[in-house]
């Protein structure tokens, strides 16, 4: 029916100012939101594709497999929205079975989702498709205009809430909640705890595709913020932290260097890391427990191989 696409211009203060005020930190950190430019993106869909990351391929067996169940629970639905849609994949399963008239996707790599948005549309012609190239996590609130009224249905899938700590995440779901109105729903998707071997495996595959990933993120502040970080005296480092149940990345510095971002110098002591990410496991009640708090109530939930999928609104 219609394809729009809007690109709120991803603001390069943004990225200068949180990587200069991460760098200067202690731990040094970096927001994982940016690893995502063009070639992150690529490099993403690859680490997707790998055996040991098992997280996209079992979602999606989970959702082929309850797929009925999942549209019977959420019933009618006018819209849905994705934030962090990217590829725009994993929601074409759930316009077969749910058909709702409109569609948006939101992404912070505005170029890549507006062409899967478009070829989506093209396959979809009864559809209107919008997609918003914006930073969600920081204006989620600017995406309102762009949804039509009717039952909303958020779709937050491949356990990216699990990227935020465990504050952040409750803020966001509690943004998604005013985004879909009281009438709205949830249909989240998240990794669960399991044996720390399976969890350590999955972010350091063998072909080297996160390592390529983590390592990514200073190639960009090379491109992007003039700065002359040597890729080959950093190493992709991720482990399992049982204690605070996540998956932590970091950058290991190889030598003490001294690096120059934006202008600016920074020091790497021999062994010190920038931490890049923070990929959080939970229980399926520990993860309702966030949700409820942030005014979500659970209304349905499904498991397969360690990942849980959760719909959450009023019952009606
Ligand atoms: C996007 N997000 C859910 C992925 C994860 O598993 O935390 C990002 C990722 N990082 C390394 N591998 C995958």
């Amino acid at each position: 029916m219609s394809f729009t696409f809007k690109n709120f211009p991803a603001d390069r203060d943004d990225l200068r100012s949180d990587v200069l005020a991460g760098l200067a930190a202690c731990p040094k950190s970096i927001p994982p939101k940016y690893f995502y430019d063009e070639a992150g993106c690529r490099l993403f869909e690859s680490i997707c594709a790998q055996p040991e990351y098992v997280l996209t391929r079992t979602e999606g067996a989970l959702l082929r497999a309850r797929l009925g169940d999942i549209a019977a629970a959420i019933g009618a639905v006018d819209c849905i929205v994705e934030p962090g849609a990217g590829e725009c994949a994993k929601v074409r399963l759930l316009l077969q079975a749910l058909h709702p008239s409109h569609l948006v996707v939101l992404d912070i790599a505005g170029g890549p989702l507006a062409a899967a948005a478009e070829s989506l549309s093209r396959d979809h012609p009864g559809l209107a498709v919008t997609a918003l190239g914006m930073d969600f996590i920081r204006d989620l609130d600017a995406a309102a205009p762009h949804l039509p009224e009717g039952r909303r249905l958020i779709y937050y899938p491949g356990s990216s809430i699990g990227n935020f700590a465990p504050d952040a995440a409750a803020t966001l779901l509690t943004r998604f909640r005013r985004l879909a109105g009281t009438a709205g729903q949830l249909l989240i998707g998240f990794d669960l705890k399991k044996d720390p071997l399976q969890l350590h495996a999955a972010y350091n595959d063998a072909a080297g595709v996160t390592a390529a990933f983590n390592l990514n993120l200073l190639e960009r502040l090379n491109r992007e913020l003039d700065a002359d970080f040597d890729t080959s005296r950093f190493r992709h480092y991720a482990f399992y932290n049982p204690t605070a149940g996540r998956i932590e990345m970091h950058l290991a510095s190889l030598a003490a260097q001294d690096v120059s971002v934006a202008g600016q110098r920074f020091h790497f002591a021999l062994g010190e890391t920038l931490h890049t990410e923070n990929s959080y496991k939970f229980r399926r009640d520990e993860f309702s427990a966030i949700a409820t708090n942030a005014g979500w109530p659970l209304k349905a939930e499904w498991e397969l191989d360690g990942f849980a999928v959760q719909l959450y609104g009023n019952v009606d």
